[in-house]
Order: structure tokens, then C-alpha cells, then sequence
């Protein structure tokens, strides 16, 4: 596949994108949301997929939206084309999408992570929404992801003063799942792709959807909505697969179905 701005890649069962506009610190421009875009489709559509990875450079995952592709917008444009919508379509993938963050993840980068499933980052790493100290506010979900990552306090603190956070106090707050060597961060991100596309497809897919679910809806509704989708998990092949392999001490050898 081959992309202006990513780079797109299989490895194994894993899809691979890294961004790839190194001089302007992969800032996010409309090719950007493009490429991306075509990119996870054509990962969602092939069967011998099980997981992403997004990533960018070891310098930056992404230095936000292209201030500079957007400085000139008016009002009625960014309404009219209700400006960003478009990356809402990357958290319906179905598939499961990690964010390998190195470097400066900021406005729109650190927006971008947060749509992935997690955030696995590289020690070097920086998180930030610094788009009040160019006149505006996170406009890619900053103000609502952020705020159900990390809390109240630490949101507004992150979202009113634009300062950066480091990696350990990302992780620390919950912002991501764990910390690596910078330098080893794609291979430990594309191990922990690997590992999820080895376990059921199916049965990967149907976790992700009801750990989003919980963001959706309260507490007993999505307790129901899971108790019923482990229900559905028993007319898996699967299911019988995993469980005889457990009771037979062998590896599962699921079939997706
Ligand atoms: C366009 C960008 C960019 C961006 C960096 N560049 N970030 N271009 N949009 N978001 C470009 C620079 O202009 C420069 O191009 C090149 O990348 C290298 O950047 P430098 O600033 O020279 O690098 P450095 O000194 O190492 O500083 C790194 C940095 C800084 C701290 C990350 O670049 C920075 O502060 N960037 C902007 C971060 C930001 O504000 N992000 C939020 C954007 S708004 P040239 O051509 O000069 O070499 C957003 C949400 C929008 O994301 C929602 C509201 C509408």
C-alpha cells in the first residue's frame, strides 16, 4: 500500500502505520486523515488481520493538527465541513488499534493516541493539549477523552495551561497502559499486537466493543450488554477451542469463527 503520509506495512497478523511527514513533525493534515483512514479499512477488511499499531517517529508521534493547513479557515467552513468529524470514523474499527507514542504527542497527536484502544508509550514521550496557547481548544475529542483518561483536574490543568506531560506522569494518571525504552517501542507495541492477534478474532472484537461500551452508557446497562455478549461467546468454535486447550494443556489453535 503505498501513502503520501504513512507508511503502511503488515507485520505478520499485525498492520502497521507509522506516520510519516518527518519535517513537519507529522503534524495531522487532511492527507494525513486520508491515508489513515484507508489504511485501517483495508487492515479491517483483511481477514488475516487481528491488530494495529499507529506510530510515528522516535522525535514524534505527532505535533497536532496542521496549524498551518488550518490557520486561514473561517467560521463557516469549519461548520460546513464540520472540521474533524472525519476522524471519528478511526474508533469504529472493530479491530483492536494501539498508539506506539515516542516523542511529542500534542493536540491532535495526543488526541489521535487517545482514539487508539491504548497507549503504549516510549519513555521519551510527551502528552499535551497546547491549543489554547494558539487561541482555540482541543477540537479531536481533547476535552472529553482526556478528561474520562486522566480526571477533572488533570484535564483542565493540561487543557487551561497547554502544558506538556511526561511519561511517567502519563502513566501514573492512566493516560497509558505502560511505559518501554523509546528505542524498543515498536517492537514492544508490535508484541503486544502479535499477542491479541493470536486469540480469537471474534472474541478480541466483542471485548473491545464492551470495554467501549462502558464509556457509553451506565454501569448496569453495560453490565447487561456484556453478561450478553459472553452469553453469544458460547456459539463460538472458539470458545470450545480455547477451553478444550485448556483442560488438554495445549496451545489453542482458534479459528475465528
Ligand atoms: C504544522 C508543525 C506543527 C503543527 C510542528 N510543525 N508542529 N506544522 N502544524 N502542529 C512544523 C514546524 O512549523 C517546523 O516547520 C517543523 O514542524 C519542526 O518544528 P519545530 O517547531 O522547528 O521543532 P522543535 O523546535 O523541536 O519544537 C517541537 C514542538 C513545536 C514543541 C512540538 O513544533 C510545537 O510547539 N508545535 C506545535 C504544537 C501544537 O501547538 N500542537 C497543537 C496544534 S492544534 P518548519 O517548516 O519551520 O521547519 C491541534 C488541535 C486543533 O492539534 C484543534 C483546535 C481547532
Amino acid at each position: 500500500m503505498a501513502y503520501e503520509t504513512i507508511i503502511a506495512e503488515t507485520r505478520g497478523k499485525v498492520g502497521l502505520i507509522t506516520l510519516n511527514r518527518p519535517k513537519a513533525l507529522n503534524a495531522l493534515n487532511s492527507q494525513v486523515l486520508a491515508d489513515i483512514l484507508d489504511a485501517v479499512k483495508t487492515f479491517e477488511t483483511d481477514a488475516s488481520i487481528g491488530a494495529m499499531v499507529i506510530t510515528g517517529s522516535e522525535k514524534a508521534f505527532a505535533a497536532g493538527a496542521d496549524i498551518k493547513e488550518m490557520q486561514a479557515k473561517s467560521y463557516i467552513e469549519a461548520f460546513m465541513q464540520d472540521f474533524f468529524v472525519g476522524w471519528e470514523e478511526l474508533t469504529r474499527a472493530r479491530k483492536p488499534i494501539i498508539a506506539a507514542v515516542a516523542g511529542y504527542a500534542l493536540g491532535g497527536g495526543c488526541e489521535l493516541a487517545m482514539m487508539c484502544d491504548f497507549i503504549i508509550a516510549g519513555d521519551n514521550a510527551k502528552f499535551g493539549q497546547p491549543e489554547i496557547t494558539l487561541g482555540v481548544m482541543p477540537g479531536m475529542g481533547g476535552s472529553q477523552r482526556l478528561t474520562r483518561f486522566v480526571g477533572k483536574s488533570k484535564a483542565m490543568d493540561m487543557v487551561l495551561t497547554g502544558r506538556m506531560m511526561d511519561a511517567a506522569e502519563a502513566e501514573r494518571c492512566g493516560l497509558v497502559s505502560r511505559i518501554v525504552p523509546a528505542a524498543e517501542l515498536v517492537d514492544e507495541a508490535l508484541k503486544a499486537a502479535a499477542k491479541i492477534a493470536d486469540f480469537s478474532l471474534p472474541a478480541v472484537m466483542m471485548a473491545k466493543e464492551a470495554v467501549n461500551r462502558s464509556y457509553e452508557t451506565t454501569l448496569a446497562e453495560g453490565l447487561r450488554f456484556e453478561r450478553r455478549v459472553f452469553h453469544s461467546m458460547f456459539a463460538l468454535d472458539d470458545q470450545k477451542e480455547g477451553m478444550a486447550a485448556f483442560a488438554e494443556k495445549r496451545k489453542a489453535n482458534f479459528s475465528n469463527r
